[in-house]
Formats: structure tokens, C-alpha cells, sequence
């Protein structure tokens, strides 16, 4: 019998460096049985001798629409905007399930082609969590990216290009270095802080040093009074980490901003959840998303008042892309060894069932 076979594509989006597949796992398949076929990808994170060895055919870049239709491709970002039939079954992130902008056009092609989509955002477990995200290197870098835009600040300046690290030390050691040695004498406060987020973003304000009692976590129980909260303005940097499901208070106004005047204390605002266009969004103070070029947006603050920025960069673990694909891949694969068996194992046969609902729905809207 074939051996089951899985093909790594190459990422077309811009700054992505991060893989679904790293060395690591893919080590881990070919021992358990599998083939790994990777496309050469100088953006990628991993070198491709990386792979190579570790025992991975390697082939060309973008080689996919040419690989047998019964070969899956696995990736992570959408691929290129095309008309072109989709006859393979792809795993990926391809955000179409939630009607964002063109999806019925990205199932279109698989409906044309005949092809498959396991969608990576929708394999969940027993209890419904996700099998795998990039939830805390999403705040490890967004607590971060605080932490520079506050060193930047301190200097009179605004945060300027963000480029991806190459691993978790040189991250927090240009941190610390911009901060003068160590984040010690910073209050940071992170909400969400026991989520996955929530977790990544404590743990980079330890690894940067500062004290304890200076990072301050809170969860449900914290917000349960309502916002907003005065406790926000007398932190250095705000790290927003909720799962947003319904209408809330708001955590913070520009109301009670200007009002605090020259004695507030926040700096930075880094909005990790980035619910920017959501009308309950419960940071009510910015309205654009930021990105890697331009990572701050200033606030209205009124008058005099120390200036306050807001981050609200929504692919954050691109900054980290090792150790973000490294946790993210291994999360995905005890998944993946199922994969052979995906007409019963459960993880699989509801993520098709959910493409099948909306392949449905897509070929409706496009007249299919
Ligand atoms: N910016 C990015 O690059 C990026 C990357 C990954 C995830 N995200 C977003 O970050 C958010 C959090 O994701 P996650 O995986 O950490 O979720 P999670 O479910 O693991 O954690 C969310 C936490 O928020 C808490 N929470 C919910 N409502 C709250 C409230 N009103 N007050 C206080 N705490 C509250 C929950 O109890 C939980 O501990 C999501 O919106 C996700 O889409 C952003």
C-alpha cells in the first residue's frame, strides 16, 4: 500500500515566515510511517536542508498544482487569489467559513475542481477548543511589541519597522536592550491573562524582567464589576488578551483618558484580540488595524496630555515565527497521524462536514 503522503507547500503571503510543518514534526511523521514532500521556500523560517535532513523530498517552490490530486497539500495562509479549479485537498487557514470578504469565491474553486478543505481554525477537539492556534505567541509578541513601542515612546519616538525575530532570545534580548538592560520598574496589566494569549504575553513581561507584582493578570473574575477601569490608566502598557463573545463594558474611554490628564501612566495599548471593527469592541479608543510597517496608532488624547498609542497588529505570531510554527505544529500533530483515517477519526470528519456546509452555501451564492 502507498504510504500516506503529505505535501508542504511554500507561503506566498508577505512577512509570513512561519511553516505547518516544521523539521521537528516533520521527523516525527516520517518515523510514524509517513512521506513529507517540501517545497524549497526561501521565506520560510526553517532552511530547506533543515528538512532535507531529516528525510523530506524536497521540490520546487509553488510545484504544488502539479503534485497527484490524491496528495494533500498542507500550508498555512490562503493561497494567491485565483480562479483556478482547486482538485487537491488542502489543509490550511483559509478564511471563508465566516463570510469574510470574497469567501464564496475561495470555495468556488474548490467547488469547480472537485477538491477538499480541512480548515486548520475549525479542527477542534471533544470539547470544541481548537486542536491547535497560535494564541500565546500572539501575546508573547504583542506584549513585546508593547514593550518596544514603550522604549520608543521613552525616547520620544514612535515604534518604527517591526521585522520577524529569528527565535524567542533574540526577541527578548532586544527588548531588554532597548529598555536599558531589563523591563524591571514597568507595570504592565494583561486581561484575558489565563487564555492562551493571555498566557504568552505574562510570559514574555517575566522573561523581560519585570517584577511580579507588576504584571497584573486579570481574567473574568477581575472584569465581573464592568468597566471601564481606572486601574488601566496606571499601568505603562495595556494588553487586551479576551476572547470577545458578546456586548461588555468597555475596559477603557477616551473620555476617562482625557479626563486623567497629565497624571495617567499608560503608554501603550496593545490590543491582541484586535476586535477593531466589532461594535462591542471594549477598547473604543482607535479604529484601524496596525501592521509590521506602521505598528502604532496614536490616540485623540485632547490638549497636552502624554500621547498614547495603540497596537493592533492582527498576525502577531509572524514575529515569531520558529518557535510560533514549532508549538503550533506539534499541537497539530497528533491530528495529522490521523489523518490517513479521515473518513472516520472525528476531528477530521467534522471539519469536513463544516466545508461541505459551506461549499453548499458558496455554490448557491455563486449560481453553481
Ligand atoms: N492579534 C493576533 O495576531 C492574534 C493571534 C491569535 C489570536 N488572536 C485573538 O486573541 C483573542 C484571544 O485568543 P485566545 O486563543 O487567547 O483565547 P482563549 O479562549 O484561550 O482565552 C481568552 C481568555 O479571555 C478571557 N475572557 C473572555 N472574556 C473576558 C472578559 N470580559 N474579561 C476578562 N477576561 C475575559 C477568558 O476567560 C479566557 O481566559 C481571540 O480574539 C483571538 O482571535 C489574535
Amino acid at each position: 500500500m502507498a504510504k500516506p503522503t503529505l505535501w508542504l507547500r511554500c507561503e506566498k503571503k508577505e512577512f509570513e515566515r512561519r511553516a505547518a510543518l516544521t523539521p521537528t514534526t516533520s521527523k516525527q511523521l516520517i518515523d510514524a510511517g509517513f512521506d513529507i514532500v517540501v517545497e524549497r521556500d526561501e521565506q520560510r523560517i526553517f532552511e530547506d536542508a533543515e528538512y532535507e535532513a531529516v528525510g523530506c523530498k524536497l521540490v520546487d517552490n509553488n510545484s504544488w498544482p502539479t503534485a497527484p490530486v490524491t496528495t494533500p497539500i498542507i500550508g498555512l495562509k490562503e493561497l494567491p487569489e485565483s480562479t483556478d479549479p482547486l482538485p487537491h485537498t488542502h489543509i490550511q487557514f483559509a478564511h471563508c467559513f465566516k463570510k469574510q470578504g470574497g469567501w464564496s469565491k475561495v470555495l468556488s474553486r474548490f467547488h469547480r475542481g472537485g477538491g477538499t478543505l480541512y480548515d486548520l481554525e475549525f479542527l477542534n477537539d471533544e470539547n470544541g477548543r481548537r486542536v491547535a492556534a497560535f494564541g500565546f505567541h500572539a501575546g508573547f509578541a504583542g506584549a513585546a511589541a508593547g514593550a518596544l513601542a514603550l522604549a520608543s515612546r521613552r525616547s520620544g519616538e514612535d515604534l518604527g519597522l517591526l521585522t520577524p525575530f529569528e527565535n524567542e532570545d533574540a526577541m527578548v534580548s532586544k527588548v531588554k536592550e532597548l529598555l536599558g538592560g531589563s523591563g524591571k520598574g514597568v507595570k504592565a496589566l494583561v486581561i484575558g491573562a489565563l487564555g492562551r494569549c493571555g498566557r504568552g504575553a505574562v510570559d514574555l513581561f517575566r522573561k523581560i524582567g519585570l517584577d511580579e507584582d507588576d504584571i497584573l493578570k486579570w481574567d473574568l473574575a477581575e472584569t465581573a464589576k464592568g468597566g471601564p477601569f481606572p486601574e488601566i490608566l496606571d499601568v505603562d502598557i495595556f494588553v487586551n488578551c479576551i476572547y470577545l463573545t458578546s456586548k461588555i463594558p468597555s475596559f477603557v474611554t477616551r473620555e476617562q483618558i482625557i479626563e486623567a490628564g497629565k497624571l495617567r501612566r499608560l503608554s501603550v495599548v496593545v490590543d491582541v484580540s484586535c476586535d477593531t471593527t466589532n461594535p462591542f469592541n471594549p477598547i473604543p479608543i482607535y479604529n484601524i488595524n496596525t501592521t509590521f510597517d506602521k505598528p502604532t496608532v496614536p490616540v485623540d488624547v485632547g490638549g497636552q496630555n502624554p500621547p498614547l498609542s495603540v497596537i493592533s497588529i492582527d498576525h502577531l505570531p509572524t514575529l515569531l515565527p520558529r518557535e510560533a510554527s514549532e508549538q503550533f505544529s506539534a499541537d497539530l500533530l497528533p491530528s495529522l497521524l490521523e489523518f490517513p483515517n479521515r473518513q472516520t477519526a472525528r476531528v477530521w470528519t467534522d471539519a469536513e462536514k463544516l466545508f461541505r456546509e459551506k461549499l453548499a452555501e458558496a455554490a448557491k451564492v455563486e449560481g453553481l
